[in-house]
């Protein structure tokens, strides 16, 4: 440290409360630990109502864990006559009002994703698929969302410089509309209270058609970064919907862009550059044809005993059209995203064995 002339010391670990106190003690600087600093970086870097909520209150959950006596900064914010109780300590005080204020904000963010979630629905209800972006930070996320919709979200060489989803709509695939969605970046070693604040904003993705993993392809730690990106695509949930790796920042290789086809055609991977455009129309036609494939439009006939698949079938909106023949058995038309369908088969017995063999066949 007196070599550097440091003024603050950051450990890329987690410190204990009291670890942390310690190091302050004996080093005399400020020392700050990986979820701190990541914190922190969020709190600059959170646009949108949500996000903002949601870094405050993994903010005051980390702090509500660090206080212990000698940390009463909470005074100073809020101080003032009746704002503690009868008898209570200075601690206490502090305790109950981060108590309340989580309480607050944690009512707060379930609303906020409540009406989060019925647009998510009402998209559903609209069939637009969705084409949901993920990726370790600074892959190059961003730039590529931009280079696709031609539209100019933040795109900074920076970590998390996107926090808040981003939806927008693009019409020029293989004509019909798609949206496309741009996500937190991942992380290695996130502190958990963030995976659990960023959750709603990554379920985001459980709603996509296909998950485009994009990755840098001029990374050193490429293949540890996309292990992580993969292992939380499994944690949330979304590790069965359809995946297509697009390798980016191809310029900074020797590999040329476009796409890349296995022995039975079908594509294993793009390589582009977001930066240059340099193999946008290969990953434009990759995008058509993938999305395509998640997609169902089957007939299926149903007998008495499947009522429950019926009406689950009209209540997801999918039925394009009914005939009933003499013998009572209804001919559906329907029209629905592979993903739809793989929950339909939770219904069980002859229900999801009928979707499983009729739909996802
Ligand atoms: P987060 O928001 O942190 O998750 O990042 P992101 O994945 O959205 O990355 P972003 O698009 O902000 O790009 C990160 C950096 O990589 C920026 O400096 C971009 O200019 C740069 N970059 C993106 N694509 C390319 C590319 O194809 N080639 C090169 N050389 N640089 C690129």
């Amino acid at each position: 440290m007196a070599e550097l002339s440091a003024e603050l010391v950051l450990v890329n670990g987690r410190l204990s409360p009291i670890q942390e106190r310690n190091l302050v003690r004996r080093l005399g600087v400020n020392v700050l630990d990986r979820t701190t600093l990541i914190l922190d970086i969020f709190a600059q870097r959170a646009r949108s109502h949500e996000g903002k909520l949601q870094v405050e209150l993994a903010q005051l959950k980390h702090l509500s864990t660090r206080l212990v006596r000698g940390w009463t900064h909470l005074e100073r914010q809020r101080g003032g006559i009746g704002m503690r109780g009868p008898g209570e300590t200075q601690l206490e005080t502090d305790r109950r009002l981060l108590a309340n204020r989580i309480r607050a904000l944690t009512a707060r963010l379930d609303k906020v994703e409540q009406r989060r979630a019925e647009g998510r629905r009402a998209r559903e209800r609209g069939e637009t698929p969705l084409i949901a972006l993920v990726g370790y930070t600074n892959a190059g996320k961003s730039t590529l969302f931009n280079r696709l919709t031609e539209s100019a979200v933040m795109a900074r060489d920076q970590l998390f410089a996107t926090l808040d989803p981003t939806v927008r709509r693009i019409e020029s695939l293989a004509g019909s509309p798609v949206l496309l969605s741009d996500t937190v970046g991942f992380i290695r070693d996130l502190p958990h209270e963030l995976v659990a604040a960023f959750r709603a904003t990554l379920e985001e993705t459980l709603g996509a058609s296909l998950v485009v993993h994009v990755i840098d392809a001029a990374d050193p730690d490429r293949a540890r970064h996309q292990a992580v990106v993969e292992e939380v695509l499994d944690d949330i949930g979304a590790a069965d919907l359809p995946l297509l790796r697009v390798y980016n920042k191809a310029d900074l290789t020797d590999h040329a862009p476009g796409l890349e086809r296995d022995e039975g055609g079908e594509i294993r991977a793009v390589w582009v550059s977001a930066a240059t455009g340099e193999g946008m129309d290969a990953l434009k036609r990759a995008l058509s044809e993938r999305v395509g494939e998640g997609r169902i439009h089957r007939w299926i006939d149903l007998g008495p005993d499947h009522a429950r698949l019926r009406s689950r079938l009209f209540a997801l909106g999918v039925v394009q059209q009914e005939r009933i023949d003499e013998e009572g058995i209804c001919h559906l038309e329907v029209e629905l995203d592979r993903r739809d369908a793989r929950l339909l088969t939770r219904l069980g017995g002859a229900d999801g064995k009928l979707v499983e063999e009729v739909l996802l066949n």
